[in-house]
């Protein structure tokens, strides 16, 4: 297994290039499956979730022409299995289950059980499609999900989740009548996927507010879309900048998405200057305390709960951190601890108290975000850290150690 050598204690300075965003990208493969033909995806970043979400539509039948864009063949999908192998390595293959049961009225697809940050059920999605009028039988650890047709139907979800409303809006296109999701997620990607969608000829509007009405139709083409920017990779490089004291410069971005993000790193001493499709962040000389608590979009997000509270442990002062969307996910408390950090967790809420300085040490994580903020705490730590479980990072950050090094970071991937 691969680690990533560290050697801490200098500003960042210069550009970082900004892929597309992985939870955009996910989605719209998954959306491939409402119908045959070549789709041609612009923008997709290379990362491992993106191999599984392609070995997932390979199993189901789909063939591809790699490059950018990314050609995906349908004609030939045949299959409507999600094997537990794959979804167990990944839960965004629950993604397929709109789609298959949109287009071929059946699907079967394991059911992703809790990951580390927490329970992440997904009956949501579940009851969702049943108002469509799919019928869901829990079978042997799969989600057996089929129906003689879709229609159309009022559905109101008691939490707004991103991938439920994707899977929601991808069964909907093509029912029967009108659909209307009601506490919908806003976010970005779910605009994004919507606004792919649309292009192939749905009929979705209302994106980005928290009712999506989708009247349905017959047939839908083959899409032509370009994946929009990562904001949570973008917002991780922001707070580089931040925690070494740098200067960091992103492009591509849409600023309108790092608003919570932008907002709270300027209470912590940061300054940006926005323009179109970049912004250039500059670290304060001293990083000033802030209180965080993740929300839905617009609220601040939960993927970057993690990195923010590795900038608070070098606060002047007590920043109070609450996660409210997951139940788990402060699992990177106890490595930035080894690193010298004083946090005190209790329940949701956690107290971190400013320190000087972070030395460097051995660490690992269980998860993407929380991996990202222990290359965050490193780059700003005396002396050497080395992370391990680097897979993580491989999920969700493309290049992590070139565009660190781009940027002036002492950084490597070393084989243990
Ligand atoms: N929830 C339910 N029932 C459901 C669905 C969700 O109770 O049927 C709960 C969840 O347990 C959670 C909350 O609703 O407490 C919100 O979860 P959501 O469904 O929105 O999360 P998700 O769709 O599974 C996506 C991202 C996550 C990101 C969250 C929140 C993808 C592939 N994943 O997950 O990204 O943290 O939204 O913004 O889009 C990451 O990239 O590191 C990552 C974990």
């Amino acid at each position: 297994m691969d680690k990533i050598i560290i050697e801490g204690g200098r500003p960042l300075n210069g550009t970082v290039q900004i892929s597309g965003a992985k939870n955009a990208a996910l989605p719209i493969l998954a959306a491939t499956l409402l119908t045959g033909g070549v789709h041609r995806l612009h923008n997709v970043p290379p990362l491992r979730d993106i191999r599984t979400a392609k070995t997932l539509l390979y199993h189901l039948g789909a063939t591809f022409e790699e490059g950018d864009p990314l050609c995906v063949h349908t004609d030939t999908v045949d299959g409507h299995e999600a094997p537990y192998d794959l979804v167990k390595t990944m839960r965004a293959s629950v993604l397929v289950l709109g789609p298959l049961v949109a287009r071929f009225k059946r699907a079967r697809v394991s059911l992703p059980g809790g990951c580390a940050i927490g329970a992440r059920p997904i009956n949501l999605h579940l009851s969702g499609l049943e108002r469509l009028g799919v019928r869901i039988d829990l079978k042997h650890g799969y989600v057996e999900a089929s129906a003689k047709r879709l229609t159309g139907n009022h559905i109101y979800f008691d939490i707004p989740t991103v991938t439920g409303t994707a899977n929601l809006m991808m069964a909907a296109v093509l029912a029967e009548g009108q659909t209307v999701i009601e506490n919908a997620a806003r976010e970005p990607e779910v605009v994004d996927l919507a606004h792919c969608l649309n292009n192939m000829g749905a009929c979705i509007s209302g994106v980005g507010s928290s009712i999506i009405t989708i009247e349905g139709v017959s047939k839908l083409q083959p899409m032509d879309h370009f994946v929009m920017p990562d904001r949570i990779e973008a917002a991780t490089y922001l707070t580089a900048a931040g925690i070494t004291r740098g200067e960091i410069t992103i492009t591509p971005c849409i600023s309108d998405h790092l608003e919570a993000v932008i907002h709270k790193l300027e209470q912590a001493g940061m300054k940006f200057e926005i323009s179109e499709g970049s912004i250039k962040s500059v670290g304060g000389e001293v990083i000033r305390s802030i209180d965080i608590k993740t929300n839905p979009y617009p609220g601040f997000p939960t993927d970057m709960q993690a990195q923010i509270m590795a900038m608070m442990c070098l606060a002047e002062g007590q920043s109070i951190i609450t996660e409210k969307i997951f139940e788990n996910r402060f699992m990177h408390v106890s490595e930035l601890k080894r690193m010298g950090a004083d946090i005190s967790i209790e329940g949701n809420t956690a107290v971190v108290r400013g320190r000087p300085t972070l030395q460097g040490a051995p660490v690992m994580a269980t998860d993407l975000r929380a991996s990202a903020s222990l290359v965050l705490a490193g780059l700003a730590a005396e002396g050497t850290t080395e992370v391990s479980r680097v897979y993580h990072l491989d999920r969700g950050y493309e290049g992590l150690e070139e565009k660190l090094r781009g940027v002036g970071a002492r950084i490597e991937r070393v084989k243990e």
